[in-house]
């Protein structure tokens, strides 16, 4: 069995709102997916990184320039996280059993001792597992019209890398039936009954989604030991 990384690269910002699609903005000195890549090439139960991004994306050669063999670019991105997924799982060179972790570009935060705990913990679980963090705030819902509480017991933030079986997440991600509902790999094993195992994650493995996220990002790259 070998374990592979899958970047999903192919979205386009939207909530960042900047000039370009956000996992190529520079953070600490260079592009957020060069620090994303950097993670996986530092740790050493990685086989192979693949990246998807978009046919049009004029940016990634650069970023991947010296990145070595080890990573390898797929440009068949999708309109949607879960297409580019889907479409990264059948261009790559996977078997069976071997492990895929699914890893948000924008994410770039993550480090190889994470990376090692997820496999540590839960790479011989059948249904795979996933980084997340426990909900450390008071949740309220509006869900029913009036403003409830949720007691927070028990609820997590699911973050990535996601790791399953190949032949498994190809499964569930084709079965699975509304691209846009499935916000991640997750759950679309959810679907098909099974449980994926939570090892606990990191609060600077945070996906960068607003502007505001920039700065918190940074720091944690400048600060290796936040
Ligand atoms: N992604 C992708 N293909 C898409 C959409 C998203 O590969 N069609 C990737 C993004 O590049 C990102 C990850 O999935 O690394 C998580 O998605 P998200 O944070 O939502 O990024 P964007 O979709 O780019 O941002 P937004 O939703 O604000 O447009
Ligand atoms: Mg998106």
């Amino acid at each position: 069995v070998s374990y592979f990384a899958l970047i999903p690269a192919a979205g386009v910002g939207a909530r960042m709102g900047a000039a370009g699609p956000k996992q190529y903005l520079p953070l600490a000195g260079k592009p957020m997916l060069r620090h994303t890549l950097q993670a996986f090439l530092d740790c050493a139960a990685i086989a192979h990184v693949y990246v998807v991004v978009s046919a049009a994306d004029g940016y990634i050669d650069d970023v991947v320039a010296d990145c070595g063999k080890r990573v390898t670019v797929l440009r068949c991105g999708g309109a949607t996280r879960m297409e580019s997924i889907r479409n990264g799982l059948r261009a790559l060179d996977a078997h069976g059993e071997d492990r895929i972790l699914v890893h948000d570009a924008a994410r770039p935060g993550l480090t190889p001792a994470l990376i090692d705990k997820l496999i540590g913990e839960a790479g011989a679980n059948p249904a795979g597992g996933l980084l997340a963090l426990r909900v450390v705030d008071t949740v309220k819902s509006t869900r029913t019209g009036r403003v409830e509480t949720t007691p927070r017991d028990g609820l997590w933030l699911a973050q990535t890398p996601q790791m399953f079986p190949y032949e498994l997440l190809l499964r569930a991600l084709e079965q699975a039936p509304d691209p846009e509902a499935i916000t991640d790999d997750a759950s679309a094993v959810e679907m098909l009954g099974l449980s994926p195992q939570l090892v606990e994650g990191h609060p600077r493995n945070l996906k960068v989604t607003l502007p505001a996220d920039v700065g918190i990002a940074t720091l944690y790259l400048t600060h290796e030991h936040l």
